[in-house]
């Protein structure tokens, strides 16, 4: 009892919606949304994502926060914890290591990708201009055919990530949150207007929300599925780790429509923002992780103003992916100084050199190990499925059945503190239709269920 009142907590309650959105809001609603909504067809993926976030994401970030602030400790301490407390058998920490790895497997592509941002930002500041749709498709070519180029602003990424996290948690995390965020929403939402401006908004609305019943596939749902989790930053261990801060007076359900609304808007700015001006300026929708890159560059070059606007957008997307991985450190680092305890700075340290080096191979898998595959992909590519598409909705599989099924009804309902009807609804909904929901995902990507 003693660990537990003397950890710190966050300063409030609008700090720990700040630090969950913060974590939640990143690379995945502004690069990752728009790309793969362009490769899978748009609006059956984007239904797909919006059903899964209202029926699955969202009661998984509550039943997560609760695991967190019960067994108070990183996510594997507070998986033993809350697994003692039930009685239950001590390898349900299992799923706190699969969630501290996953992440760890996360940041190292994730850094990749912030890399690529942080170069951009780089060219807006010294002023380097894409003219033509050509140009601004050569120049992500280039930059992909770099692997040094690729390694240098991913070393630095890996840098600000790993320094926030060794400076701790309040002072650290939550300090580079309160600004950025603010930041973030603001820049998207006047791209937004731009984009209804100058480019065409109403193929944008069509192509993200017609729906086309004949266009769900197998690989549509579990696109939509793993962007889901990937959003919500579910199953990883990150929202454990920061619920694991968090005070037992603040209301865990208010708190996670809040994250969960703002980070579906995210997603949703972006996703209008980007597909007015792709269509505005008659590119296409589908260029895989290349799109915003290939895309944003030609817009701000035309844009008046661009130079400014382009560096602050890139700036501000770069903040946004900082504060996520920030979340994808903090659960391993959290494990070590309470488990071995080591000092923050050296356990940053320690979590960061593997990943960084994981880094570098993923920088090599655009260019001379391209042929190099696992499961007929790139080195990228599968650390992107292992993780999305099968880590996360399986981790969140297990947390509703240890939630739902194993902890008990008067922990949890003492735990999440919802009124009586808000807690059948959501209780019943983490019982039976997140693990059905779940498993009938898989049945249909399998091909048994048509
Ligand atoms: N949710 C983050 C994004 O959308 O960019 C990515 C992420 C962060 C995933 C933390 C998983 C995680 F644990």
């Amino acid at each position: 009892m003693s660990r537990a009142a003397s950890r710190h907590t966050w300063s409030n309650r609008w700090a720990f919606i700040l630090v969950t959105m913060g974590s939640a809001v990143g690379l995945g609603n502004i690069w990752r949304f728009p790309y793969l909504a362009g490769d899978s067809g748009g609006s059956v993926f984007v239904l797909m994502y919006l059903v899964c976030v209202a029926v699955i994401g969202l009661p998984l970030l509550m039943a997560e926060i609760l695991i967190g602030r019960r067994g108070r400790g990183n996510p594997v301490a507070a998986m033993l914890n809350t697994a003692e407390e039930a009685g239950r058998s001590p390898w349900w920490a299992a799923l706190g290591w699969t969630g501290v790895v996953g992440a760890l497997l996360i940041l190292s592509y994730y850094s990749v990708v912030a890399g690529w941002i942080a170069d951009y930002l780089f060219q807006a500041v010294t002023g380097a201009r894409a003219e033509t749709a050509a140009v601004a498709a050569e120049g992500f070519t280039a930059l992909t055919s770099d692997p040094l180029r690729m390694m240098f602003w991913h070393t630095v990424f890996m840098i600000l990530s790993v320094g926030v996290v060794a400076r701790g948690v309040v002072s650290g995390i939550e300090a580079a949150n309160k600004i950025m965020m603010p930041s973030l929403f603001l820049i998207l939402f006047l791209l937004m207007l731009y984009g209804a401006w100058v480019g065409d908004m109403p193929s944008a609305v069509h192509f993200l929300f017609d729906f086309k019943v004949e266009a769900i596939t197998p690989r549509v749902v579990i696109e939509g599925v793993g962007q889901a989790f990937f959003s919500l930053s579910l199953g990883m261990g990150a929202i454990m780790a920061y619920g694991s801060y968090l005070d037992r007076n603040t209301g865990i359900g208010g708190t996670c429509l809040w994250v969960a609304g703002a980070n579906t808007l995210v997603g949703l700015l972006s996703g209008l923002a980007i597909f007015s001006l792709t269509y505005g300026y008659g590119l296409s929708p589908s260029e895989g992780p290349g799109l915003i890159l290939k895309t944003l560059p030609l817009v701000f070059s035309h844009m008046p103003g661009g130079r400014v606007f382009g560096a602050l957008f890139f700036l501000f997307v770069l903040f946004a992916a900082w504060t996520s991985s920030i979340s994808l450190v903090e659960p391993f680092v959290s494990w070590l100084t309470e488990r071995l305890g080591i000092h923050r700075v050296k356990a940053a340290l320690v979590t960061g050199v593997p990943v960084w080096l994981l880094g570098l191979a993923v920088c090599l898998s655009f260019n001379h190990w391209s042929d190099v595959t696992i499961f007929g992909r790139d080195l990228f590519k599968a650390l992107e499925d292992l993780t999305t598409k099968l880590m996360m909705p399986l981790s969140g599989l297990a947390i509703a059945i240890y939630v739902g099924w194993m902890m008990g009804r008067a922990v949890v309902s003492d735990e999440i503190r919802l009124t009586h009807r808000r807690f059948a609804l959501w209780f019943g909904v983490l019982r039976y239709v997140v693990p059905i929901g779940i498993v009938m995902v898989f049945f249909h990507v399998l091909g048994l269920l048509k």
